[in-house]
């Protein structure tokens, strides 16, 4: 099955096509991000403005450089929440206009949903249910029990910041470019990770959600307070030790659910900040138990890839819907079906 991904959430206009949920034939991405460093962060309107003038020859570039037609498609898979809605509506628009025009099916793809599918792209042993998910981006932090692509829970999400804004706003603090999760990434990667000590977020707590707000306080009075004038090593040394303190909370969140399901056969950490090299090697240390998994590099961000591969996981577990009657929405909760529900 062929599955045309179309991923317009956010800045990035991104179409790819998929074969059976893992080959990847093509995968073309524009980006406006690099207009929005100097701002600071995404100006919607701006970046759907983008979209519209890139979705054509993105789609275009997509389809010829899989070495296929339309009429080789078999469905178009796009992201209809969450994210800016005016982004999401060029690539909702484009997919109900080429369903119309082709006749062929369109399924609405939750984009959390999709980066939960991105550890499927170009792998060849498949993985294995149960999975223990942690799918950590700018928009979200969530952490899920999973029976089978469509099924399982949510153990526990974030119920501030996402661990990539975390990211984006310690960054911002420390006068690094946006966005700023890769810059912070790279300044740590020459500090001392114990030279600053943070609390531990919901220590306290009997829960399995996520916080980050107060780590980001923690450091913006970190930085208020320095009796030293900061050079380049203490800058990098508070990067480690703030990004280390953002990786051990989400960590312990996977061991605590590794702990509550003994049966889990897999661990995967998806969504852009899952690019994180510390992130990676503190779970390899923690969860030696278990196989671990992450997507590769160029599927931890957004991309059409996931979006298709989620499209055919969705309709291999009879979850689509092939119409063009759905409604984009800048917000709506991801829900699996119940957790005893097995995959076809
Ligand atoms: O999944 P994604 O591309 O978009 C959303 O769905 O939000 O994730 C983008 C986020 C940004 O906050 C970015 O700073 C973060 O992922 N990120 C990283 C790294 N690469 C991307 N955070 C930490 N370390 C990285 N290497
Ligand atoms: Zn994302």
């Amino acid at each position: 099955m062929l599955v045309l991904g179309i991923e317009t959430s956010c800045d990035e206009t991104s179409v790819s096509v998929v074969r059976n949920g893992t080959e990847v034939l093509s995968l073309e991405t524009a980006s406006s991000l690099s207009e929005f460093a100097a701002l600071g962060g995404v100006v919607p309107e701006l970046a759907a403005r983008r979209q519209l003038e890139w979705m054509i020859p993105v789609l275009g570039r997509a389809i010829v450089s899989s070495k296929h037609t339309s009429k080789d498609i078999d469905a178009i898979a796009v992201t209809y929440t969450p994210g800016l809605l005016g982004s999401l509506l060029v690539g909702t628009t484009c997919a109900r206009a080429l369903a119309c025009v082709w006749n062929k099916p369109v399924i609405p793809v939750h984009h959390t949903l999709g980066h939960l599918s991105s550890t499927w792209l170009e792998t060849t042993d498949e993985p294995q249910f149960p999975i223990i998910t942690l799918s950590v981006s700018g928009g979200h932090s969530d952490i899920w029990y999973r029976t089978s692509h469509t099924s399982g829970k949510l153990i526990g999400s974030t119920i501030d910041d996402a661990a990539g804004e975390a990211f984006d706003k310690g960054a911002s603090m420390l006068s690094l470019p946006y966005p700023g999760g890769p810059h912070l990434s790279k300044l740590a990667g020459t500090g001392n990770e114990t030279a600053y000590s943070f609390t531990r977020p919901l220590s306290k707590e009997e829960t399995m959600n996520f916080s980050f707000s107060g780590l980001k306080t923690s450091l913006k009075y970190l930085l208020r307070d320095l009796k030293e004038p900061i050079t380049d090593a203490i800058r990098s040394n508070i990067a480690a030790s703030y990004q280390l303190a953002i990786c051990y909370h989400l960590v312990h969140r996977i061991t605590e659910s590794l702990t509550m399901y003994p049966q889990v056969k897999e661990v995967h950490v998806v969504g852009g900040v899952s690019a994180n090299k510390r992130l990676r090697s503190l779970t390899e240390q923690k969860c030696s138990s278990v196989k671990l998994r992450y997507p590769q590099t160029k599927y931890c961000t957004d991309n059409g890839a996931m979006i298709a591969a989620a499209g055919f996981f969705m309709a291999q577990e009879e979850l689509e819907v092939q119409n063009t009657d759905f409604v984009t929405a800048a917000r709506e909760d991801l829900l699996l079906t119940s957790e005893n529900r097995k995959s076809k």
